[in-house]
């Protein structure tokens, strides 16, 4: 049987979890304010009573008065034990359990408070040095910063000799072992002394404002990188911390959206000329654990990189981290800067509107996954689809059940599944004019304009080509329900579309042969024919569908949309040949009929 936990070490735990963290991945929360609701997972209610307070790091039902801590809301939630429920937060942050007089040997944990005090006075130390330093304060008004830019973000000196921190602070052995140990002293052949030396000083806050680490700049080129960041310590680990998320917190009350950004100097501006919305990694990759941070403060996120290479390859490094956190009504943008320009510079030639502009024409994630994976691919040989489905797949598969994968999925498909493999049989005219129809799909799931212009709708723009493919058939079905009359401007039967495979389509047929029959009847009497069936509500809510215009432009629009199935048609019938002659080759009537089809296409 393990012995006692000590209680330094609960405290230690505690103050290294995010409540929040803990009890959103098991209900899902609401930011209210500076808090967090939910409906309480501990008794029945309709509306939300129960609050987390990330400040407090404590939960509340205020219904049936449930409270406590991460380990007490494990405990009740998960129905774990103590011990176990201790072990079960242990394990996500990577610590080990000691137990008093039991095997486990750990060495003692350091006092995590003790540790943030010295930090914190560490911060203000630097803040009093740049006040005397007139060489730092002069390169923070080269780089334009505003006094209450300094304050909000704590910036100080470092001043240029090896034991400054170190005599200031390190006032006896175990405050030198807690500046040691927070990374603020290194230790080498000169013994300890100060890490960070002659440089302008950035502290780097947890999600509850604590410092937990530094960021140190070189005030002129010299040796040594030009940035230093504190090494890992039990407080700092790099891959999960955003410098500046503290910041963009206190900035709003509810945050619409989160820029991330490369630098630190790149942040800071953009806070100051009006965007504090903007975090930034600390000189790594965006990690999985980055990703999550991001989505749980907002649902909006946009990755800002350099457009060179470099900067394409950590965008990409982006991407594969939030896949796998894009949870329905997540969103992810990329936006590429200009070469030789960062946001820093940016914002200060184009204002924070200008900042806006390129936001808003930001690379969806979508847009900018298959552009990565699809470069340097031919689409057009069966072996570059091949490698293309191959390379997406597991990415794909990583992104969480929902519309965003079913959409990435659809695309994917859209791309590779068509099976063109163009054996040597076919003609050289009749190839051409199938790579031909291959860009323009391509070019169509992209968005970009086609010269047929047969996915279009009349009312609002898709959101995909399917949404769009479904709207036309459904378009027509509002029209002609709404205007009988306009069965006169509709070609005689056999209709060409019959055998398009959209949904809608038998529908369509009835409701055009039913006019026909019926000589123009109106509305009510179309409505009634249906009255019985399943498709009646359907239709009745299109009979009440707003359409815009005046007769004599949708009886044009009408005849539009016919024709646009006309020509989904034919594409399908093209698609279906071309997958037979791949497959069992195609007989001379079928060849005779497909040059017929691409010739058409091409005109
Ligand atoms: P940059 O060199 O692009 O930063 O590095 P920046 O903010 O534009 O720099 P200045 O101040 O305007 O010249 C981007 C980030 O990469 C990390 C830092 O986090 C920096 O903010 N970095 C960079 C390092 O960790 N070490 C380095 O030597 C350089
Ligand atoms: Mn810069």
């Amino acid at each position: 049987m393990a012995g006692r936990i000590p209680d330094s070490f609960i405290d230690d735990l505690l103050a290294r979890i995010d409540i929040v963290d803990v009890i959103q991945e098991r209900v899902p929360l609401k930011k209210a304010g500076r808090d967090w609701t939910a409906r309480c997972p501990f008794h029945d209610e309709r509306s939300p009573s129960f609050t987390v307070s990330p400040h407090k790091q404590f939960f509340h039902c205020f219904g049936c008065g449930a409270h406590g801590s991460a380990i007490k809301f494990l405990m009740d939630y998960d129905r774990l034990e103590f011990p176990d429920a201790i072990e079960e937060l242990a394990g996500r942050v990577g610590l080990k359990v000691p137990y008093e007089g039991g095997r486990s040997p750990s060495a003692p944990q350091s006092d995590a408070a003790d540790l943030y005090t010295v930090l914190d006075q560490a911060a203000r130390y630097y803040q009093r040095a740049l006040g005397e330093s007139t060489a730092a304060r002069a390169y923070f008004d080269s780089r334009g910063l505003d006094a209450s830019t300094l304050t909000t973000f704590g910036l100080g000196y470092a001043p240029d000799t090896y034991d400054a921190l170190r005599s200031a602070l390190g006032t006896s052995a175990q405050r030198l072992a807690l500046l040691e140990k927070s990374g603020m002293l290194a230790r080498g052949d000169r013994g300890v002394y100060d890490r960070f030396r002659d440089r302008v000083m950035f502290p780097i806050q947890d999600r509850r404002g604590r410092i937990i680490a530094f960021g140190g700049r070189v005030l002129t080129k010299g040796e040594g990188p030009k940035y230093l960041n504190s090494p890992e310590t039990p407080l700092f680990h790099k891959g999960r911390e955003l410098f500046a998320l503290w910041q963009v917190r206190q900035a709003q009350q509810k945050i619409g959206r989160i820029l991330v950004v490369e630098g630190y100097m790149d942040v800071i501006a953009l806070h100051q000329y009006g965007l504090p919305q903007a975090v930034a990694t600390l000189g790594t990759a965006t990690t999985r654990e980055h990703a999550e941070i991001l989505f749980r403060n907002c649902s909006d996120v946009f990755f800002c990189f350099d457009g060179d290479r470099a900067g394409r390859q950590a965008a990409w490094r982006a991407a594969e981290s939030v896949l796998p956190r894009m949870r329905d009504g997540r969103q992810a943008h990329f936006l590429f800067l200009p070469d030789g320009e960062d946001p820093d510079s940016l914002i200060r030639q184009e204002g924070s509107s200008g900042f806006e502009q390129r936001l808003s024409a930001a690379t969806p994630l979508s847009e900018f996954f298959f552009t990565h994976q699809e470069s340097g691919t031919d689409l057009r040989s069966a072996d570059g689809r091949a490698r293309l489905a191959e390379r997406c797949k597991e990415l794909i598969g990583s992104i969480p059940e929902g519309a965003f994968r079913d959409r990435m999925q659809e695309m994917l498909t859209d791309k590779t599944a068509i099976r063109w493999s163009l054996s040597a049989s076919l003609s050289p005219q009749m190839r051409e004019g199938i790579e031909e129809m291959l860009d323009e799909r391509v070019a169509q799931l992209r968005g970009a304009p086609t010269k047929l212009a047969d996915t279009r709708t009349v009312a609002n723009p898709p959101a995909s080509s399917t949404d769009a493919q479904r709207s036309v058939v459904r378009y027509a079905v509002a029209l002609l329900l709404q205007h009988p009359a306009f069965i006169e401007s509709a070609p005689p039967p056999p209709y060409p579309f019959a055998i398009l495979r959209r949904p809608g389509i038998a529908l369509l047929i009835e409701l055009l042969e039913l006019c026909r029959a019926r000589g123009a009847p109106n509305t009510a009497m179309l409505l009634q024919q249906f009255e019985q069936r399943e498709e009646g509500a359907a239709l009745r809510k299109l009979a009440m569908l707003p359409l815009h215009g005046d007769a004599g432009a949708l009886q044009r629009e009408f005849v539009d949309a016919l024709n646009v199935l006309a020509n989904q048609t034919a594409r399908q019938r093209a698609d279906d040949l071309i997958a037979k002659q791949s497959e069992s080759g195609l007989d001379d009537g079928e060849k005779v009929e497909l040059r017929g089809l691409l010739a058409a296409r091409r005109r």
